[in-house]
């Protein structure tokens, strides 16, 4: 008799760094439950996953509604099986200075993707806990660790994911359960997410440089699920910016307010009416795949156009420190003024 395939739901599967884990997965043996808005992304994920050998459920869900997540949740168990892993990826955001932004806009950024994990991961804790097993991967970034300008809301849901993935391991960790709760922090990733995502601005959003393939993230998304570890930092630069934020706090403000501004542009500029994927998926007609426009430059640390600009970073770096310590001098010169009592 045949060995029983393993089951993994991830969501936001019908794009980017999602898509990908959802194949990395169906290579790796598993069936795949694929959870995402956009009809022609859903299919076309579930014929990879069929190619490679897995059975493949696609289930149209927006995240940010609870009650549909934990439907989604209970349709995986009885139509394909009982979930060994679930991964929470989906994502939206809405790059503009914080001035700027709606509070609508805000709020539906912070409620796909702080609220999507949280509902997801209590959908799998609803059918792990019982069974005592199950690994739940939480993916998370460098900017969980960083605030970076004109990402405010996606910065501070993924600070907020860190918040519930402590919290809620500590609760597994009491009950002494036998359910893994992990992160993944990704890197800048060549995905969709730049070509869709909903901009105030006139040029083509990028993430910052080191850029990596969609299929490095899927690994070690996969290789975190395995194992269950409880986290895992993936990239050199990554584990260089976490390090640093948490040493330089700082010192990490005044070089994300130099070195993340114009960095998160290409020179391509956009359309003003292009459609964003904040409300609604915009792949309806058009698969979009798991890469974005950035194969070229998507090398990770090596892409030699990074280590170019290592120098440019380190004099950034200096002139961060330097920004940094003025600001204190400035503060402690204040309170000195102060008059006493
Ligand atoms: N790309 C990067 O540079 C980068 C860096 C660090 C961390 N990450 C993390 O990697 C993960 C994936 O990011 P990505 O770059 O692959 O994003 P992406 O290319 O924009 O893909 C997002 C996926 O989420 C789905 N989605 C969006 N809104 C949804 C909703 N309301 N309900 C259900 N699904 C929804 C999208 O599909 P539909 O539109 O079809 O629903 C799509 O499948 C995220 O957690 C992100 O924070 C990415």
């Amino acid at each position: 008799m045949g060995q029983v395939r393993k089951k993994a739901v991830i969501t936001g599967a019908s794009g980017g760094v999602g898509r990908a884990t959802a194949v990395a997965f169906a290579r790796s043996g598993f069936d795949v439950a694929l959870l995402a808005r956009g009809d022609a992304g859903l299919s076309a994920a579930r014929e990879e996953v069929e190619a490679l050998g897995g059975a493949a459920l696609a289930v149209e869900v927006d995240v940010a509604d609870a009650g549909a997540v934990a439907r989604a949740a209970q349709r995986v168990e009885d139509d394909l099986g009982e979930v060994d892993v679930w991964v929470n990826n989906a994502m939206t955001t809405v790059f503009a200075p914080s001035w700027e932004l709606v509070p609508a806009d805000f709020q539906r950024a912070v409620e796909v993707t702080f609220l999507g994990q949280v509902w997801g991961t209590m959908a799998a804790l609803r059918h792990m806990r019982p069974r005592d097993r199950g690994s739940i991967v939480n993916v998370g970034s460098a900017l969980a660790f960083v605030g970076i300008p004109l990402q405010s809301a996606y910065c501070s849901a993924k600070f907020a994911c860190r918040g519930f993935f402590e919290s809620t391991r500590a609760e597994l960790l009491h009950e002494q359960s036998g359910v893994h709760l992990s992160m993944v922090h990704l890197p800048a990733v060549n995905t969709p997410q730049f070509g869709w995502c909903q901009t105030t601005f006139d040029r083509h959003p990028q993430p910052v440089p080191p850029i990596y393939q969609p299929e490095t993230a899927a690994r070690a998304i996969l290789q975190v699920a395995l194992d269950g570890r409880r986290e895992k930092v993936l990239g050199s630069w990554n584990k260089v910016l976490v390090a640093c934020d948490s040493l330089f706090r700082g010192v990490g403000d005044h070089y994300a307010a130099m070195a993340a501004w114009d960095s998160q542009f290409t020179d391509q500029p956009i359309d003003p009416d292009r459609p964003a994927n904040l409300r609604h998926p915009v792949d309806r007609v058009a698969d979009r795949g798991s890469h974005g426009i950035f194969d070229k430059w998507a090398g990770g640390f090596w892409d030699p156009s990074f280590l170019h600009g290592l120098p440019r970073t380190a004099r950034l770096f200096a002139a961060a420190v330097a920004g940094n310590a003025s600001e204190r001098a400035r503060a402690l010169r204040a309170r000195a003024a102060r008059p006493a009592g």
